[in-house]
C-alpha cells in the first residue's frame, strides 16, 4: 500500500481514545511465588515489572470498559458508531464475535462489526481496516478496540510464558476528515503462516476440538518458542518500521514517537536503533502491563496522550509483530490537541 491518501476521498483520524485495565496487579514478586523465576531475570530479559489480571469477566468487558472511557471524552454517542472492530485472540467465545458482545454492552444500536484475529498485530490490522472503511466515504465513525484477556490462555505453571502476559483493553475512535494531512497516512502489513509452529494456541479450534486429551496436553494455553520468535520479531519490526519512514519520506527528526508493540524491551530498543530514534522518542509501558497483545499500542497512545506528551500534527510510527506471523507498521499523524 503506497501513498494511499492521495487516492482516497477522505482521511481517517483518531478523535477520541479510552482504556481499561483491571485493578488486580501481579508484580514480579508475585510471579516469583508461583514459578521458578526472579525479578532480575524478568526485568533484564523483558523489561516487565507488573501485569494486570481480570479476575471476573471476559475480553468484551475489557473492550467495553475502554469504549465507555472513550465515550466520556467525546460528543459522539454510542448510537452514532457505524462499525465496531475488536482486535483480539481471546474472544469471549468462538462465536458470536466479541464485537457483538461489545455492541450490546455499550449500546451501539446502529453498528455492525467484527473481530480481527491477528494476535499482537491485531490493533494495526484493525486500525488500517477501519481507516479503509472511512477513506472510501462509506462510513463516518469506526470504533477500533484492542483487547485481550491473556490470563485466560496463560499456563501459570510455565515460567517461559506466564511472566510475559497481562490483561487490558484500549479504544480509539476513527472519524472521517477532509484534512488528508491528519490521521492514518499509510500502512505496511504482512502475514506469514510459516511461523505458525513458533507461537500458537492449538487447542479448541476445528483442527483440535477440545477433548480430555487436548486439555491434558495443555493445548488450550499459549505455546511460544521465545528465541525463535525473538529473532524474527527483531528483524520484522525493525525492517517494516524503517521501510515506513522511508516510504513516507520521514527522517528521525520528523518522527515524534515510535509506538511499538510491547512484547520485549530488547525488541523495542532494536527497532528504535534501526530507525535512528533516541530512547525519549519511544513509547514504553511494558513495565506496568506486560504484553497485552492487541491492547499494547492503543494503551500506549492513551497514556502518552493523557500525560500531554503527544500533540496535534505529531508523526507517529506504530509497529508490531505477533503470532501468525503477523507484522506491520503504520504512519499516523496525531489529531487531538
Ligand atoms: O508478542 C508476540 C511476539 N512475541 C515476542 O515478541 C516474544 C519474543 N521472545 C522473547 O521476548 C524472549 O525470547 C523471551 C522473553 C520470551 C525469553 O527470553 P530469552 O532471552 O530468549 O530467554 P530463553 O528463552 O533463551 O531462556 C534463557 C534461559 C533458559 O534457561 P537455560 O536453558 O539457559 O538454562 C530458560 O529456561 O532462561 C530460562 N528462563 C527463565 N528463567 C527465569 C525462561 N523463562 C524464565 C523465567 N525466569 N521466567
Amino acid at each position: 500500500m503506497g501513498n494511499q491518501n492521495n487516492s482516497k476521498m477522505y482521511s481517517a483520524e483518531i478523535t477520541a481514545v479510552g482504556m481499561y485495565v483491571p485493578e488486580k496487579i501481579m508484580d514480579n514478586k508475585y510471579m516469583e511465588s508461583i514459578v521458578d523465576t526472579n525479578d532480575e531475570w524478568i526485568v533484564t530479559r523483558t523489561g516487565i515489572r507488573e501485569r494486570r489480571l481480570l479476575e471476573n469477566g471476559a475480553t468484551s468487558d475489557l473492550a467495553a470498559g475502554a469504549a465507555k472511557d472513550l465515550f466520556t471524552t467525546t460528543d459522539v454517542k454510542p448510537e452514532e458508531i457505524d462499525v465496531i472492530i475488536v482486535a483480539t485472540v481471546t474472544p469471549d467465545m468462538m462465536f458470536p464475535a466479541t464485537a457483538c458482545l461489545v455492541q450490546e454492552k455499550i449500546g451501539a444500536t446502529n453498528a455492525w462489526g467484527f473481530d480481527m484475529s491477528a494476535a499482537c498485530s491485531g490493533f494495526l490490522f484493525a486500525l488500517q481496516t477501519g481507516a479503509s472503511l472511512i477513506q472510501g466515504g462509506q462510513y463516518k465513525n469506526v470504533l477500533v478496540l484492542g483487547a485481550d484477556k491473556m490470563s485466560s490462555i496463560t499456563d501459570y505453571t510455565d515460567r517461559n510464558t506466564c511472566i510475559l502476559f497481562g490483561d487490558a483493553g484500549a479504544a480509539v475512535l476513527l472519524q472521517r476528515t477532509d484534512n488528508k494531512e491528519l490521521g492514518i497516512q499509510n500502512s505496511i502489513l504482512r502475514i506469514d503462516g510459516s511461523g505458525k509452529e513458533s507461537l500458537n494456541m492449538k487447542g479448541g479450534g476445528s483442527l483440535n476440538p477440545p477433548t480430555h486429551e487436548t486439555i491434558d496436553n495443555k493445548m488450550h494455553y499459549i505455546y511460544q518458542d521465545g528465541q525463535a520468535v525473538f529473532k524474527v520479531a527483531v528483524k520484522g519490526m525493525a525492517d517494516v518500521s524503517a521501510e515506513m519512514m522511508e516510504m513516507q519520506g520521514l527522517k528521525p527528526e520528523d518522527v515524534a514517537y515510535l509506538v511499538p508493540h510491547q512484547a520485549n524491551l530488547r525488541i523495542i530498543d532494536a527497532t528504535a536503533r534501526r530507525m535512528g530514534l533516541e530512547k525519549e522518542k519511544v513509547m514504553i509501558n511494558i513495565d506496568k502491563y506486560g504484553n497485552t497483545t492487541a491492547a499494547t499500542i492503543p494503551l500506549c497512545l492513551v497514556e502518552y496522550y493523557r500525560d500531554g506528551k503527544i500533540k496535534k500534527g505529531d508523526n507517529l510510527i506504530l509497529s508490531a509483530f505477533g503470532a501468525g506471523f503477523t507484522w506491520g507498521a503504520t504512519h499516523l499523524v496525531w489529531s487531538l490537541d
